[in-house]
This record gives C-alpha cells, structure tokens and sequence, in this order.
C-alpha cells in the first residue's frame, strides 16, 4: 500500500472524533452521525487497554467521556467494553459502547469510508502503541487500495509505527508549529504534515508542497476560515463543524 503526492485518494473534509460536539466522541454513533451528514472520512484517537487491545479513547483516563473512573491502561478490553460512552454526552446516546478499533474498522470499510487513525498513547505506552495501531491498520486493510492514514503528536509513536508497517501513510501533528516541522515530517517518512489550523500560512502549506507533503489541518469549524485554507491549497482538513462544513466545500 502506498499513497503518492499525485494522487491524494481522501476526501477534503473529515469529521472529528466522528461527528465533532453533536454525539459523543470516539464511538460509532457519532461516526454514523457523521456519515449522515455526508462525511466519507472519519479522524478518530486510538490507545491500548491495559490487556492489549486498541480502542476508541482520547483522554488517558475514563472520566471525562465515560461512567468510569481512573486510567484506561488500568483495565481490560472487557471491563472497558462494558462502561457507558454516551450518556455523559446525552440521554439519546446512553449506553453507547467504547468500541475497538477493529470493530470501527469493519464499519468503515463496509461503507466504503476513509480514516485518519490518531495514534494516542497512554504515557509511556508510544512505541507499543504505534506499532499495535500499524499492524491492526495492516491487517484490517490488507489488501485494499486506499489504507488509512496513521498520524500522532508522538513521534516516538510514528516511529515504531513507520517500522511496524512501512507502507501505510503517516502524518506528524502539531500542536505549535516548530522550526524544524519539515525535517521532523521527512525523519518520519511523513506523506503529510497535519498542523494546528492556526499555526498555518500559505507560505507554510506551500513549503509543505514543494517537500512533497501534503497539509492536513484540525480543528476548523468555520466555513470562512475552510475556505481561506483551500485557497491557500490546503488538502484535508478535521471539523467538528459537520453540520457546518459541507463535506463537498470547494476552493471559493
Ligand atoms: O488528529 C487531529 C486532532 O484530533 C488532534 O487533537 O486532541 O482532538 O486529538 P485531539
Ligand atoms: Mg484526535
């Protein structure tokens, strides 16, 4: 599997966490939320539980986004795969798993969607981590022509990633864009710099072009703001907005 500059098979817009703020982040639903909107391509975070197996989950401790207490590296698949994921959010979503990654695999590739695979790792957890997402992406896309797009904050992630399976696409995010992004993009074997919506420039998204990256871009939720980055050449960009962001936007 490989994906060239030329040739860049994802959509223009993907959804955050699955449906941004509408349904509750990291789960199914907000993923099928989302597809209801007209979204193709889902950006969502993965981490091991402490048995070993990935799943959907931001945070490294379960309080924010589910009935849990407590770190998720501290239990298994089983007691995660039994806490509530939705009801924090709201009444209609009560009951909404933790799913594995697996199982949202199987969702979008049986509906023919596009993933950006946040790599998120527990603390001290990022080389495991990264490989175990690289090879789950692997074996669950084997064979496909469009894999998914593996990117994370830690580098140290990508880095056993990129040796776990060289041949799925990676993007470095950035938070704050550093002087040495491009250097850091190329050590990793990027196809893609994914940066801070703010810290971009057309200026820097060109630079990107002409290394041969393409520009990923979160969280932008302003229908102006999209339009500006189009313009400016910009290839993906991660909203929240997906009531907002038409999954079809356009250069102006
Ligand atoms: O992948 C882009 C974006 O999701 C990074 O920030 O904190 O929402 O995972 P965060
Ligand atoms: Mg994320």
């Amino acid at each position: 599997m490989s994906v060239s500059f030329a040739n860049w098979p994802y959509p223009r817009v993907a959804a955050h966490r699955g449906a941004g703020r509408l349904a509750p982040e990291n789960t199914l639903a907000a993923m099928r939320l989302g597809a209801s909107f007209g979204f193709g391509m889902f950006e969502f975070d993965v981490k091991l539980s402490g048995d070993g197996v990935l799943v959907l989950m931001h945070d490294a401790t379960l309080d924010r986004t589910t009935d849990g207490t407590g770190r998720v590296a501290g239990r298994t698949f089983a007691e995660l795969a039994r806490l509530d994921a939705g009801g924090w959010h709201s009444a209609a979503y009560a009951g909404e798993p933790v799913p594995a990654f697996a199982q949202v695999a199987r969702w979008l590739l049986r509906n023919g969607h596009r993933a950006n695979v946040e790599i998120k790792p527990c603390p001290g957890r990022e080389a495991e981590t990264g490989a175990a997402v690289a090879l789950e992406a692997q074996r669950l896309w084997h064979g496909l022509a469009v894999p998914p797009i593996l990117s994370s904050f830690s580098e140290t992630a990508l880095e056993a990633a990129r040796r776990a399976a060289p041949g799925l696409p990676r993007a470095l995010l950035f938070g704050q864009l550093p002087g040495d992004w491009l250097a850091r993009c190329d050590a990793l074997g990027c196809v893609a710099l994914d940066a801070q919506e703010a810290t971009l420039s057309a200026p820097v998204v060109a630079a990107a072009h002409r290394a041969g990256l393409r520009v990923i871009t979160y969280t932008v939720n302003d229908p102006a703001r999209a339009r500006q980055l189009f313009d400016w050449g910009l290839d993906t960009l991660i909203t929240d907005a997906v009531d907002r962001i038409e999954p079809g936007v356009r250069r102006a």
